[in-house]
């Protein structure tokens, strides 16, 4: 068992939902894991395939058990899984806290042992917990506690990934559950409105994130470009450009989000790939020590709205990860004083700086830095003292 492992830092992987909701199968989930491992997504960092609502029969078994729906996994959980492990691979399932899950299908809720057990029978590495149809008479907060529980004894590792939307004051009790992360925010849709929302919503949570229970902003859009097949979620929208996608994965990666991708990776663009798998930004949000961001309001502060800012991610060997983050409609001049990062000009000292996505040195800088940003676009630098 990798026990004490277990969600150190933001998980990354796949997740069918986003593109392709209640329209899931056996084959999809492997030709999924087939792109994961052959297409350098696996050492980049991406380990889960995680199978999301609308897998089971809407009834359980005579003796209560779930059961997977035939027409879809005719070979069943456990020969997937074990499909998914043979590319050194993790899978994941999907239940719900509730009754039903949020797409109808039965929940947890009074079945979380018997649940838990047949989970880790069948060889799954990782289980999103969903919130709705909770009974009004039991917390939500119990209702995690108690799931967390079973996960913990079921006798396998099994990341616990809780999924309440950020309802209940969720900040103040998910840690203590067991759970290793915990969705934050509504569900995300592909446009640029929602990335938008869903950013603005936690850049003053960086206390709420870090290492064994990460702040999840929801799975990524990169490169839907308004493939999904629910109008609701995407389709009717008409997704976002690669600018807006390299954004995104810019805040989820400094934020320390978990990177679970949602695109259908098996058409992914050109430009999809280098944003999913950029080796700067994945080492970022995987940073040992899973430190949030703070945020630097840019001079001068009358100036500019709460969609120009910087974010700043300390990292374990001393250096600085800053994003400047321009989510406004028009260019802007986003001004780094370096006082505003603990380095006065009396120092001495000066900022080496990287950029992360034209992947060359900027050279040293003192005192400030002050990149034009287009609109919705960011530079993102790693700083080292120098
Ligand atoms: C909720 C979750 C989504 C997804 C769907 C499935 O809306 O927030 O991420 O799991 O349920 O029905």
């Amino acid at each position: 068992m990798q026990g004490q492992q277990l969600g150190l830092t933001p998980p990354m992987g796949w997740n069918s939902w986003n593109t392709f909701t209640w329209d899931i199968n056996e084959r999809l989930i492997r030709e999924a894991a087939d792109i994961l491992a052959s297409e350098g997504y696996k050492e980049a960092g991406y380990e889960y395939i995680v199978i999301d609502d609308c897998w089971s029969l809407k009834e359980r078994a005579e003796d209560g058990s779930l059961v997977a729906d035939p027409d879809k996994f005719p070979g069943g959980m456990k020969a997937l899984a074990d499909y998914i492990h043979s590319k050194g691979l993790k899978f994941g399932m999907y239940s719900c806290v509730g009754t039903h899950t949020c797409a109808g299908y039965p929940g947890s809720f009074e079945h979380e042992f018997q649940d838990a057990a047949l989970l880790a029978e069948w060889g799954v590495d990782l289980l999103k917990y969903d919130y709705c149809f909770k009974p009004r008479h039991v917390s939500g907060e119990l209702l995690y506690k108690r799931m967390s529980l079973a996960l913990k004894n079921c006798g396998r590792d099994i990341l616990f990934s809780a999924c309440n939307w950020g309802e209940d004051n969720v900040y103040h009790w998910i840690r203590e559950s067991g759970a290793h992360m915990y969705r934050s925010t509504v569900d995300i849709q592909d446009s640029w409105d929602s990335i938008k929302s869903l950013t603005l919503s936690q850049l003053d949570k960086a206390s709420s994130t870090g290492a064994f229970c990460h702040n999840d902003l929801d799975m990524l859009v990169v490169g839907m470009y308004g493939t999904s097949n629910s109008g609701f979620i995407g389709a009717a929208i008409g997704g976002c450009n690669d600018i807006e996608y390299k954004t995104h994965f810019s805040l989820w990666s400094l934020m320390g989000s978990p990177l679970m991708m949602g695109n259908d990776i098996r058409k992914a663009s050109r430009a999809a790939k280098d944003i999913l798998m950029n080796k700067s930004l994945i080492a970022i949000n995987q940073d040992i020590e899973g430190r949030g961001a703070y945020r630097i309001k840019p001079e001068p502060q009358w100036f500019h709205t709460d969609e120009v800012f910087m974010l700043v991610k300390v990292l374990t060997d001393g250096d600085l990860a800053i994003g400047f983050f321009n989510l406004s409609d028009g260019q802007k001049e986003i001004s780094l004083q370096f006082w505003d990062l603990g380095l006065p000009y009396a120092s001495g000292k000066a900022l080496s700086l990287y950029d992360c996505w034209e992947h060359k040195e900027l050279g040293v800088f003192k005192e400030r830095y002050a990149p034009v940003v287009a609109a919705h676009d960011c530079v993102v630098v790693r700083a080292k003292l120098v």
